[in-house]
């Protein structure tokens, strides 16, 4: 069936042929008339669910859900102006929504994920603030598989359903709260001028492999995202990369970065990665665990309307002590009177 998709799609003359298996002896065949890619409008019925965010569109126009509790980590490359930022954005809007706490490392002076400030419960926009918060992420990761390991070990007699070895099974009041840290252009913690700050990146680089490494049992997801990520970034970078099992891959400018997101995953996806326009920002190819891979792009979502939905869902982030002291400054918000209800002033004569 997959061999005649291309056979059937000019024989029907739509725009695309979808062959999907669904179970043995059954194949599900998806008609597409035209290029759903071109002007993305998101299916109106969406499996979310805690954790899993429909944060793009298939080519089959299904939506491509983002799920931490499969996919625990997440490398998003591109070139410059690909819509890896807009793919974040999307993410941090689906997630705001829920009780997760937000954090955010944007070297880029928080240029990107500033905005969002309200609903994020930790923000590091240069490499000395993110050489603070990452220990602490990792203390916070400790505690927490020492909070597991004392259920463990509570007393002999403990249920067996009450045994686990993530934060997951513990009971829903001292179970904490899931934590993903948004990671945008990665290259700037890793890029150094100096021999001195040469030590401080290699305990950042360490930090964050040691939290892909220990994250997902205490509820704790990365979102990493840059332009290359490659051998050349120095000490470490190959080894974190393997620790990301999601692989997002927006437009590229030579097929050696398209390779850094999936030529270990999904060898042909490369091709398809090359070959993304530059008029179609936000077009990406992802790799799915299989081995299989789809082209999918993110809803426009303007930058003012991510911030309007952070500010509108910050009490919804949830109370981790050791964020605390790494909680962003957020300016107050004029506040806008209904109009018509202005009150004005009468001039008294007498
Ligand atoms: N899905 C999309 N639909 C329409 N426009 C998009 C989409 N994704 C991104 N864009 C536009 O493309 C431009 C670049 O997007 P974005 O800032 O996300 O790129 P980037 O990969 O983060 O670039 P940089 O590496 O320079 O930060 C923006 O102007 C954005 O509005
Ligand atoms: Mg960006």
């Amino acid at each position: 069936m997959a061999a005649s998709a291309e056979r059937l799609r000019h024989a029907w003359g739509v725009h695309a042929v979808h062959v999907r298996d669904v179970k043995p002896g059954v194949v599900e065949l998806r008609l597409v008339g035209f290029d759903v890619l071109r002007k993305v409008r998101m299916p109106r019925r969406l499996d979310g669910g805690p954790l899993r965010i429909p944060v793009a569109l298939r080519e089959d126009a299904t939506a491509f859900v983002r799920d931490y509790r499969a996919v625990p980590h997440e490398l998003v490359l591109g070139a410059t102006l690909s819509g890896k930022s807009m793919y974040l954005r999307n993410l941090l809007t689906g997630l705001a929504a829920q009780p997760v706490a937000l954090v955010g490392i944007d070297c880029k002076r928080g240029v990107e994920l500033a905005p969002f400030a309200s609903r994020l419960s930790a923000l590091a926009t240069d490499p000395d603030q993110a050489a603070e918060l990452l220990p602490a992420l990792v203390k916070e990761t400790e505690d927490r598989y020492d909070l597991i390991k004392a259920r463990q070990g509570i007393a002999p007699g403990t249920p067996e359903e009450l045994i686990t070895s993530d934060v997951w099974g513990l009971p829903e009041d001292e179970r904490p709260a899931p934590i993903v840290l948004f990671v945008d252009e990665v290259a700037e913690l890793f890029l150094v001028a100096t021999r001195k700050e040469e030590e401080r990146r290699d305990e950042m680089v360490t930090q964050l492999i040691r939290l892909a490494q220990l994250g997902r049992a205490a509820g704790i997801y990365l979102e990493v995202c840059g332009q290359r990520f490659g051998a050349e970034l120095g000490k470490g970078a190959t080894m974190l990369r393997a620790q990301l099992t999601g692989r997002v891959c927006h437009r590229v400018n030579d097929e050696a970065s398209a390779k850094m997101a999936l030529g270990d995953i999904a060898p042909e996806a490369v091709f398809a990665a090359c070959a993304i326009a530059a008029e179609l920002p936000g077009l990406a190819v992802v790799g799915d665990t299989s081995g299989g891979w789809s082209r999918i792009r993110t809803p426009y979502l303007s930058l003012a309307d991510a911030a309007a939905t952070c500010r509108a869902t910050a009490h919804l982030a949830p109370d981790v002590p050791a964020l605390d002291p790494f909680r962003p400054y957020v300016p107050p918000m004029p506040v806008e009177a209904p109009s018509g209800s202005v009150v004005t002033g009468r001039p008294v004569t007498e």
